[in-house]
């Protein structure tokens, strides 16, 4: 009698603990923070799932980076300005690996598109998909905190100033991670006559006409601005330690590359192997850094300027794995992995899959983590997807179920990959072409489409 009491008793507590967590995975109010690719390709697939969620995005207006805007500094409500896009900027990827799953760009999109036509490209997307009405605009998320089983989301509204609480079961964060600059301050900057800004603030090369300008980082930013001020500049001074062997052939004869800063002073610049050069102004092409101000030591994670720890499969929270973290990853296709996580984020709240324990997530973390300190790598490579992209694609489908990206989208960046470091002139000249899911073709754009298709 008495065992079959407690036995009831065990049964009811059960019972009302999967209520909860069936009410919860029934109908769970999600989050989503930011109106970038991330966000939108988000708020896509949680609409489709009928979840139901927000978007908070602290400007007035969808796709995040891809917006150009002229201004740097401040906004018109005094937020610091989010986007790094600069006026000649085109993809440095091809249409193909651009593309949200399912939803092409235009046929008439030339193959690498400038920031334009792949801003309109976002915006259509909102509409297409009908998000906007999902879309709080002018929220800056203020504080994300774990509090009684639930995430308080505190924002503001940036222009009336008013303040919102509101409790969420789960948090997508898209944020993005090109917008916080890395900014070294240089030996001896204080006394350097000339300019100084990060590629953040690069808009366009005009102001660098007939100067002699430094150029520090060989990133893709740091490439790309170095050949776009280079046709305006009298002496191109790039300063960077980059070991891939990018073929400067091609380059300009007042083009000079350079070792890394050791100092500044009033009229040049001391390269660390003594040389010196006179400059008059300097683009600091140094990254971003990983940046969540609106996290608190209630989301259980350890956040640098370069790495944001444990995450399972770059993405959940292992501490709290009612958040994840959309698109923090490195040489990538970033838009497909981040539709990929979307979709895979979408599942998860679904309920059409269950993660792992959090010791099994956190052995899945270890292992990777264990491997770079092997190899004597920094933790931020954590973050780096490079040649495991396509066996990642092939790990979120198998533990998901959600559709496979097709392996071809990778083969295409790593062709691309290669003929940038052959020609940073010529690499956007290709025309790429999905054949099937495995294969591909590559033609030079001016040449008809039947005439030299090369399959790959
Ligand atoms: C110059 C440049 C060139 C690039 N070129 C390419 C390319 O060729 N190919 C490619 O694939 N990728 C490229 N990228 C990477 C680019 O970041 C991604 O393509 C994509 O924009 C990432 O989208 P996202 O939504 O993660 O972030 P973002 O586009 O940065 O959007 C984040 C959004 O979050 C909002 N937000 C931020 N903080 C808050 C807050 N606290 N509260 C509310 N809202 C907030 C911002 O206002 C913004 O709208 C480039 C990036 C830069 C900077
Ligand atoms: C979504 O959640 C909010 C907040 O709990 C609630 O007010 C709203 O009715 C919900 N909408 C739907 C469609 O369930
Ligand atoms: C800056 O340093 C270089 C190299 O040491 C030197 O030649 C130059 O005169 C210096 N400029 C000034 C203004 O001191
Ligand atoms: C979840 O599973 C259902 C049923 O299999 C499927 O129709 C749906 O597309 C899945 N959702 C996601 C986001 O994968
Ligand atoms: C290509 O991949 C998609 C998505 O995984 C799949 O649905 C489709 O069946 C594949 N097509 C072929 C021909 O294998
Ligand atoms: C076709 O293009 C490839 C690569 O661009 C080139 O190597 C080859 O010579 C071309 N062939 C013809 C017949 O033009």
């Amino acid at each position: 009698m008495y065992k079959r009491l407690v036995f009831c008793g065990l049964c009811v507590v059960n019972y009302i603990m999967c209520q909860n967590i069936q009410e919860k995975i029934s109908n769970p109010r999600v989050c989503v923070i930011g109106a970038g690719v991330a966000g939108l390709s988000s708020a896509r697939y949680l609409k489709e799932e009928g979840i139901n969620f927000t978007v908070l995005e602290c400007t007035r207006y969808v796709g995040g980076t891809w917006r150009f805007d002229p201004r740097v500094g401040t906004d018109e409500n005094g937020l610091p300005l989010h986007t790094s896009m600069y006026k000649h900027l085109r993809t440095n990827l091809p249409k193909p690996t651009m593309e949200l799953n399912g939803y092409r760009l235009p046929d008439d999109t030339p193959s690498f598109p400038g920031w334009e036509r792949y801003y309109k490209y976002l915006r259509d997307i909102a509409k297409h998909f009908d998000i906007e009405k999902h879309i709080q605009f002018l929220h800056l998320v203020e504080s994300v905190k774990r509090t009684d089983n639930v995430w308080k989301v505190k924002h503001k509204h940036v222009v009336t100033g008013e303040e919102f609480v509101e409790d969420y079961d789960f948090v997508i964060i898209g944020t993005g991670h090109h917008s916080k600059p890395n900014r070294p301050i240089l030996n001896g900057e204080e006394k350097f006559k000339g300019t100084v800004i990060h590629s953040h603030d690069y808009r366009t090369p005009e102001p660098y006409a007939h100067r002699r300008v430094l150029i520090i980082g060989a990133g893709p930013s740091g490439m790309e601005i170095s050949l776009i001020v280079a046709e305006v500049a009298s002496r191109l001074i790039h300063s960077h330690h980059s070991p891939a062997k990018f073929d400067t052939t091609h380059f300009p004869s007042h083009y000079v590359k350079r070792p890394d800063v050791k100092e500044l002073n009033e009229t040049g610049v001391v390269f660390v192997d003594g040389s010196f050069e006179e400059v008059d102004d300097v683009i600091l092409c140094t990254g971003y850094e990983y940046d969540y101000p609106f996290l608190d030591i209630s989301s259980g994670l350890t956040l640098t300027p370069r790495s944001v720890v444990p995450l399972y499969k770059y993405m959940v929270n292992i501490h709290e794995p009612s958040m994840v973290f959309m698109g923090l990853v490195v040489r990538a296709c970033l838009v497909v992995a981040i539709d990929a996580q979307a979709r895979y984020t979408t599942a998860l709240i679904k309920g059409n899959f269950t993660l792992p324990s959090k010791k099994a997530m956190m052995a899945e973390w270890q292992a990777r983590s264990d491997l770079l300190h092997a190899k004597g790598r920094p933790l931020s490579d954590i973050h780096l997807l490079a040649d495991k992209e396509d066996a990642y694609y092939e790990e979120l489908t198998r533990e998901s179920g959600i559709a496979r990206v097709p392996p071809v989208l990778y083969k295409i960046r790593d062709m691309d990959t290669k003929a940038k470091l052959q020609n940073l002139y010529t690499y956007r000249n290709y025309v790429y072409t999905v054949l099937d899911n495995e294969t591909f073709t590559r033609r030079l754009e001016d040449e008809s489409t039947t005439s030299n298709n090369t399959v790959m």
